[in-house]
């Protein structure tokens, strides 16, 4: 295997963020995330979005996040609206539906949720007899690997909020979405969006484990801790996601050249497969690439990458995943590219 395309989490830790943690092992500290770290990242997390009234919880994964945040908000006969392709809709087992909360889904090519998007779901539900859409999730990026410009996602959760639906915006990745200066949005004006809660992922950005969520809508945060611990996600030894991210929001603002890094060397990644011919559905913005491909590369390239084959096309072509991470170098895009090239002199 020359290199692993999977995903972004497959390499290990940051060096910076695993010297961190060593630098600050020692000592005894309190469980249950009362330490002085969780405290620490919790301030420079609130700092670096603008929202200084925002409580930050540190959650192990992305699927209890999203469980716990989403269940949190909505009363037992209260639904979510999400994209089709949201990842609570496709890839966490049910696990919010097995809280007793229905996932409204709606089919969206590009994976962005729109207003018209959000009246299609809303017209679908009336009375008593059906469940009520309380929340939207959005995800920035998109699990499709586009993402919400500034105007884009000023619109939708403006529009959500002047139709009473309280707004969730799952940031897995949000550091690579923030690290792309085309879409023009800020950490603070991201902050500034008036979402009721978000999270920003640090698994997926050269962390060791753990998500950060960020809560900003004070009717949501009592009793938070006991959702947490309910569900199996109040860690006794949090201080080491306090850790991670305390070091990723650290004043050089690793987290954000982290995301960069991973764009970087996905758009090279991008043009080198362009220029080779290779077709692509959905324009990739951030570190996740979809390039549609003819089966028998697809399995030439399998021999010496990982990636995931994503979904078969009826044509004899795959649509497959490339994602680049924080780790990955431009000698790792140059072999993919080089090994395609040579793969389509011999067919
Ligand atoms: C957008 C998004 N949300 C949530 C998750 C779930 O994260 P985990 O696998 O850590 O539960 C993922 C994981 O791939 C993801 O891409």
């Amino acid at each position: 295997m020359k290199y692993n395309f999977l995903d972004d989490y497959s390499e290990g830790v940051h060096p910076e963020i695993l010297r961190y943690i060593t630098d600050h092992n020692d000592g005894q500290q309190l469980g249950y995330g009362h330490d002085a770290y969780c405290a620490l990242a919790a301030h420079r997390i609130t700092e670096a979005f603008g929202v200084p009234g925002a409580d930050v919880h540190f959650l192990p994964n992305g699927t209890i996040t999203n469980v716990t945040g989403l269940a949190a908000m909505l009363k037992p006969f209260e639904g979510v609206i999400s994209p089709s392709t949201g990842h609570i809709n496709v890839h966490e087992a049910g696990a919010l539906e097995a809280t007793g909360h229905k996932i409204i889904w709606v089919d969206s090519p590009d994976g962005k949720l729109t207003p018209d998007l959000i009246d299609e779901a809303l017209s679908r539900y009336h009375d008593e007899h059906t469940v009520v859409p309380r929340a939207v999730y959005l995800t920035q990026p998109t699990e499709l690997g586009t993402a919400y410009t500034k105007a884009e996602l000023t619109e939708v959760v403006a529009d959500a909020k002047r139709k009473g639906l309280l707004v969730y915006v799952d940031g897995a990745r949000l550091p690579m979405a923030l690290a792309v200066p085309a879409l023009d949005l800020t950490p603070k004006e991201f902050g500034a969006l008036g979402l009721d809660m978000f999270y920003v992922g640090g698994t997926k950005n050269g962390g060791l484990y753990g998500e950060a969520l960020v809560i900003t809508n004070p009717d949501l945060k009592p009793n938070f801790r006991h959702h947490m611990k309910q569900r199996g996600a109040l860690m006794a030894k949090g201080r080491f996601m306090g850790l991670q991210f305390a070091r990723l929001f650290d004043s050089d603002n690793l987290w954000l050249s982290l995301g960069d890094n991973a764009n970087r060397q996905a758009t090279r990644l991008h043009a080198g497969l362009q220029e080779l011919g290779v077709k692509f559905d959905v324009e990739p913005v951030t570190n996740q690439l979809f390039p549609i491909m003819p089966d028998p590369l697809v399995k030439r390239l399998s021999e010496d990458f990982g990636f995931f084959e994503w979904q078969p096309l009826d044509d004899g072509h795959t649509m497959i995943r490339l994602v680049c991470s924080w780790a990955t170098t431009s000698s790792h895009v140059d072999d993919f590219v080089a090994a395609v090239r040579s793969a389509l002199a011999l067919t």
